[in-house]
C-alpha cells in the first residue's frame, strides 16, 4: 500500500459513505484502489455500489470456558475481567457472559488453578467484492459487526488488515461516525482525511470533535460541506471556516442537497457515474483531481 486515505465525519447520515464510494469510482479511474468501509455496525458502501457482500471470512475472539473440575471457586476471574463478562454465584461458581466478554484472556493467564481453556467466539466478518462500474473498477472490502456484538474493534482491525493485504496503491477507508476509539483504529496511518460535516450547529460541533482527533493523530484534513442548501447561511460558512482554520484545516467543497443523490443510494450507482454532467459530480471530479494531485 502506497498511501492510506479516509472519509470521516461526526454523525451518522452526513454523507461519508456517498463521499467515499463517490471518490473511490473517481480515483480508481487513475488509481488502482481498494475501498474499505469500516463502519462496521452499519456498513453501506456496498448498497451505495450495487454489490453483494462476497467471500466471507469469520472475525474470532477468544472466549472463555471454565473447566470446573479444576475451579476451586477462588473468585480471581472475576476480580481481573474489567467487562464484567464473569459472573460469580453466591457460592463463586464463574459463569462467562459471552456477549461481554472482549477476548482479553485476563482472566485465562490470572487463574492461579489454570482451569480456563481458550475457545473462541464469532463476533463479525470481513467480505470482499470486486466492483466494477463502467467506468472503472476497484476491491470493496467490508467489516460487519455480528448483530448484539459490542466489541466493534477487533473486526474494524480485522477488515482494516484484509484491505491493507490487498491494496498496493491506494487505499480509501470509510469510517462510522464519532470519535470512538475504533474510529481512531480506521483512520490510523491515513495521509489525508476528509471530514464531511452539514452547515447546522450540530455538524459545527461534531465537525470540532473530529479535527480534533484528526489533528491529534497528525493527519491532514480537508473539510467537506454536505447538504448545502436553501437556508443555509453564509454566516454558518463562515463559523465552519474559521472551525477548520482553528485546526489547521480547511474546507475544499460543498456538495448541494440533492434529490439525485438520494435517487443514485436507491439505485445502487454512485452519482458520478449515473449523472456525470450533474453539479454534485462536478463537486466530486474537482474533489477527486486535487486528492490525486495531493497523493
Ligand atoms: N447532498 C445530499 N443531498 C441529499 N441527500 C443526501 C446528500 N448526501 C447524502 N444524502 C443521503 O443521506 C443518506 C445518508 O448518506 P450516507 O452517505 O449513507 O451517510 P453516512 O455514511 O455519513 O452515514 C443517504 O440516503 C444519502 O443518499
Ligand atoms: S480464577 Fe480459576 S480457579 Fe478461580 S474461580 Fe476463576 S476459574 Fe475458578
Ligand atoms: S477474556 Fe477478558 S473480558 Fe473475557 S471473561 Fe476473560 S477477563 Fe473477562
Ligand atoms: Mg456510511
Amino acid at each position: 500500500m502506497r498511501v492510506k486515505l479516509a472519509v470521516t465525519g461526526g454523525k451518522g447520515g452526513t454523507g461519508k459513505s456517498t463521499v467515499a464510494t463517490n471518490l473511490a469510482a473517481l480515483l480508481a479511474r487513475e488509481r488502482r484502489l481498494v475501498l474499505a468501509d469500516l463502519d462496521v455496525e452499519a456498513p453501506n458502501d456496498h448498497i451505495l455500489l450495487g454489490v453483494g457482500l462476497e467471500n466471507e471470512e469469520p472475525v474470532k475472539i477468544m472466549l472463555p470456558f471454565i473447566d470446573y473440575k479444576k475451579c476451586t471457586r477462588c473468585g480471581v476471574c472475576a476480580e481481573v475481567c474489567d467487562t464484567g463478562a464473569i459472573v460469580l454465584t453466591r457460592d463463586k461458581t464463574p459463569y462467562v457472559v459471552p456477549r461481554l466478554c472482549s477476548g482479553c484472556r485476563a482472566c485465562y493467564f490470572a487463574c492461579p488453578e489454570k482451569a480456563i481453556i481458550e475457545g473462541q467466539r464469532v463476533i463479525g466478518y470481513t467480505y470482499h467484492t470486486n466492483v466494477r462500474l463502467k467506468t472503472s473498477s476497484f476491491d470493496l472490502v467490508t467489516g460487519v459487526l455480528r448483530e448484539g456484538e459490542e466489541h466493534t474493534p477487533p473486526v474494524v482491525l480485522a477488515a482494516r488488515r484484509r484491505a491493507m493485504k490487498l491494496a498496493n496503491d491506494v487505499l480509501l477507508v470509510d469510517t462510522s461516525a464519532g470519535t470512538a476509539s475504533h474510529v481512531a483504529i480506521a483512520l490510523e496511518g491515513s495521509k489525508l482525511a476528509v471530514a464531511v460535516t452539514e452547515p447546522t450547529p450540530l455538524g459545527l460541533h461534531d465537525l470540532e470533535m473530529i479535527l480534533k482527533i484528526l489533528s491529534e493523530q497528525g493527519i491532514e484534513a480537508w473539510v467537506v460541506v454536505n447538504r448545502w442548501g436553501i437556508g443555509s447561511s453564509g454566516r454558518m460558512m463562515d463559523r465552519l471556516a474559521e472551525t477548520a482554520r482553528n485546526y489547521g484545516a480547511v474546507i475544499k467543497a460543498r456538495i448541494p442537497y440533492s434529490r439525485d443523490i438520494v435517487d443514485s443510494y436507491v439505485k445502487g450507482v454512485p452519482i458520478v457515474e449515473m449523472l456525470p454532467d450533474h453539479e454534485v459530480s462536478k463537486v466530486f471530479y474537482s474533489l477527486a483531481k486535487e486528492i490525486l494531485e495531493t497523493i
